[in-house]
């Protein structure tokens, strides 16, 4: 396959684009980004690696951090992480309160900032803010082989002023029990952990954990791998989850950052990022990129 034509032509579509979202505003930090970038990185089985725009330009992982906390949590605590948090679709925005005050605090997936908050508290059991960032960032930079990942203390500063939203959530969860750390504490190392940047490259690199294909790194068990793929794909997108699921046909996960880590189990670890949002708070020229990239690969897990 010609994978190097293939992101030249898709690269070729985004740049035509008239209308290419709104950066996240709420996030005074990630308001400031440039529309116009674009970067894609795909990582296959094999050890290649292509690349089509800014592949090496930085950018805030935001909520694909969720993908390696939850990673995290499901290695330290396995089945027991799901008495805290559902496995279910919510259906509703990323930074929706509603569910929480029907379902006794218990968010509905680990990727709304709900379930995301519990999985942070989680993995924060018996250790200090700066030791399961620590943690956090080892294990992205070992998945990705790279040790060059950090996190924006500006961004997670940025966060951390306008983090009304989050915090209300937290208490909302600690008046059920659900939050076994102050809401400062729990959400600070959030914040943190969505402020980690890395290039499309390195995210790609980093996602090959969840392809599931011999010869690539296997950080975790392989039922975790199908998990983590199946929680992607159902619920990875938010309330744009049916939408991603039938346009793409591959697991992923968005950030407001812009970014979208996608997998194609067995084949290839996919990283895109263009910092424009549709009205789901997922990037809009990423999504329309990997959904070129699917239909000229005949890629899908369906
Ligand atoms: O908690 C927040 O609102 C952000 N740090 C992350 C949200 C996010 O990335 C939603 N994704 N599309």
């Amino acid at each position: 396959m010609d994978y190097e034509g293939i992101l030249a032509q898709i690269a070729q579509e985004i740049a035509a684009q008239t209308d290419r979202g709104t950066p996240a505003d709420y996030i005074p930090q990630l308001a400031c980004v440039d529309p116009a970038h674009f970067g894609m990185a795909v990582a296959l089985a094999d050890g290649r690696v292509f690349t089509t725009g800014e592949a090496d330009t930085r950018f805030s992982i935001q909520s694909v951090s969720k993908v390696f906390t939850l990673s995290l949590a499901l290695g330290r605590f396995g089945d027991r992480l799901w008495s805290r948090v559902g496995r279910e679709p919510s259906g509703l925005p990323f930074n929706s309160i509603l569910q929480l005050e029907h379902e006794q605090g218990i968010p509905r997936n680990p990727f709304i900032n709900a379930g995301a908050l519990v999985v942070t508290d989680a993995i924060l059991a018996g250790h200090a803010p700066r030791e399961v960032l620590g943690e956090l960032l080892r294990f992205i930079r070992a998945c990705a082989e790279d040790e060059d990942i950090h996190i924006d203390d500006a961004v997670a500063r940025s966060e951390t002023r306008h983090g009304d939203r989050n915090l209300a959530l937290a208490h909302f969860m600690a008046a059920h029990g659900n939050l076994h750390h102050v809401p400062a504490l729990t959400c600070g190392t959030y914040f943190h952990q969505c402020a980690i940047e890395m290039t499309p490259r390195q995210l790609a690199m980093a996602g090959r954990f969840l392809v599931g294909a011999s010869g690539f790194p296997s950080q975790i068990s392989t039922g975790s791998v199908r998990r983590i793929n199946a929680l992607m794909l159902t619920c990875g997108h938010y309330d744009g989850s049916g939408d991603f699921a039938y346009r793409v046909g591959l697991p992923g996960k968005s950030g407001v950052g812009g970014g979208i880590l996608v997998i194609a189990p067995g084949r290839a670890s996919i990283a895109v990022w263009s910092p424009g949002l549709n009205a789901q708070g997922n990037s809009a020229l990423g999504t329309l990129a990997v959904e070129r990239f699917a239909q000229k690969t005949g890629w899908s897990v369906f």
